[in-house]
């Protein structure tokens, strides 16, 4: 027995047990000797896993990479730097990122016949919905990606999905304006092709260095986040040992939630609603009133301020300073001010979140609303990615399935159809 355990006394049977005590945690398997589980809805007090990505202190508002700050990593890395870092746990020297960025961009090409697919969807289809399709359908194009037992078949499959995200993301952009798809550069670089794909218009597209850095910090922001509500549905899923692309369609489908990913597109249509400054009180007493919430605000790790949304407000400087003032920022700022001075939020820990300033800037730089969580789920590939890997490459994991409790009716007898009232 470890020197830290705890003795759990079952006051129906006076029965005594002792449990040990690990990384402050104790297994749930060991209630097992009293007979009992726990119960814990939506995991608010339940660890799904040991970790050694990413780390958050909720209450003093940390986010760290494998144990790098964000916010030097928002200053310094690439998105593919970042990206590799969640990989393979340290920064890439030199030569290694170059190789990592030439595998990358090796791959970038789809197979024309998404196209046909993504060309079956209505005009107005949803983008998440699309990307949803699109990336699930790439495992039909890699039946090679089954092998998940396979290091290097797995390695594979995350270059594939890096490279081919952004090509399918911007033809979900492409497809909902009506617009021809462009195939990728490969003289570009990830940023600059995906930015290309989505924008170019006649063979040209001008790139614009600042829009384009302050997109990079975005997404190497969202990159990972533990274990988040997507995250842990790339996880369970996986658990199936299912292919690396079901597993990440299912972390979309989870993204796509304004609880989660959405909010940021929630946040918009929020302050399209409010529509003046003078409103912003209007909508907070209708919160407090229970009408709704304050979309951008909250978050279930965070009770302090999001460490990514300090950041986020210094990127909306640069970006507006070159696209001109967003209007909607205004309120977005007043909206805060009132929020963070009131007793509701305040004493509910509401400040905000990664998705309250991030869908300002993604409309200064001429993505649509509903294109958002595009972006985010572009952002957050690389941590879904090395989350699957670590929960494949570690002894103590097993198919998700939890246990429940049954509220149901007792044992009945079928009656007949004939005889039913
Ligand atoms: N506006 C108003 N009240 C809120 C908000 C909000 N945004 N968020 C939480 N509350 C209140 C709840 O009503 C509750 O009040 P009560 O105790 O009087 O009942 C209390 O704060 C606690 O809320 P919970 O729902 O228990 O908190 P939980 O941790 O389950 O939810 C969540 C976290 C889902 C993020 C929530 O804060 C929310 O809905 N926020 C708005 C949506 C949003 O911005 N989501 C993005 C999250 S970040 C991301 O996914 C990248």
């Amino acid at each position: 027995m470890p020197d830290e355990t705890l003795t759990i006394r079952d006051n129906r049977t006076g029965t005594e047990v002792e449990i040990p005590i690990s990384d402050g945690t104790i297994h749930a398997t060991d209630l097992r000797q009293l007979g009992l589980m726990s119960y814990d809805p939506a995991f608010l007090n339940t660890a799904s896993t040991r970790s050694g990505i990413t780390y958050i202190d909720g209450d003093a508002g940390i986010l760290r990479y494998r144990g790098y700050p964000i916010e030097q990593l928002a200053e310094h890395a690439s998105f593919l730097e970042t990206a590799w870092l969640l990989f393979e746990g340290e920064l890439p020297t030199r030569e290694q990122l170059e190789a990592w960025e030439e595998d990358v961009r090796l791959h970038t090409y789809v197979h024309t016949n998404v196209t046909q697919f993504l060309d079956g969807f209505r005009h107005d289809a949803h983008p998440m919905g699309m990307l949803l399709r699109a990336v699930a359908a790439l495992s039909t194009f890699y039946p090679d990606a089954k092998e998940i037992g396979d290091v290097e078949s797995r390695r594979l499959q995350r270059v594939r999905l890096m490279a081919k995200f952004p090509t399918i993301a911007a033809w979900v952009f492409r497809h909902s304006r009506g617009l021809p798809y462009v195939f990728p550069r490969n003289d570009l670089d990830y940023i600059g092709n995906f930015v290309n794909m989505t924008f170019e218009i006649g063979g040209r597209h001008e790139p614009n260095p600042v829009l384009q850095r302050a997109l990079e910090i975005l997404l190497v922001l969202h990159a990972d986040h533990e274990q988040n509500a997507s995250t842990n549905a790339v996880r369970g899923v996986g658990s199936t040992q299912v292919d690396p692309f079901s597993a990440v369609s299912a972390g979309i489908a989870a993204l796509y939630g304004p609880l989660h990913g959405s909010a940021n597109e929630a946040v918009l249509r929020m302050l399209d609603e409010i529509g003046t400054v003078e409103r912003v009180p209007e909508l907070i007493e209708a919160v407090k009133a229970g009408h709704g919430r304050l979309m951008g605000f909250g978050h279930r790790v965070y009770k302090s301020y999001d460490p990514r949304a300090k950041l986020i407000k210094r990127v909306a400087d640069d970006v507006f300073a070159q696209t001109g003032l967003n209007p909607k920022l205004e309120i977005a700022l007043e909206l805060e001010r009132i929020a963070l001075e009131d007793e509701y939020f305040v004493s509910r820990k509401l400040y905000p979140n990664v998705d309250f300033y991030s869908g300002l800037i993604y409309q200064a730089m001429g993505y649509p609303t509903d294109y958002f969580t595009v972006l985010f789920a572009l952002g957050r590939l690389p941590g879904w990615l090395a989350q699957w890997e670590e929960m494949l490459s570690d002894p103590e994991q097993k198919i998700a399935r939890p246990r429940q409790v049954y509220t149901g009716y007792d044992e009945g007898e079928f009656v007949p159809l004939a005889q039913r009232g």
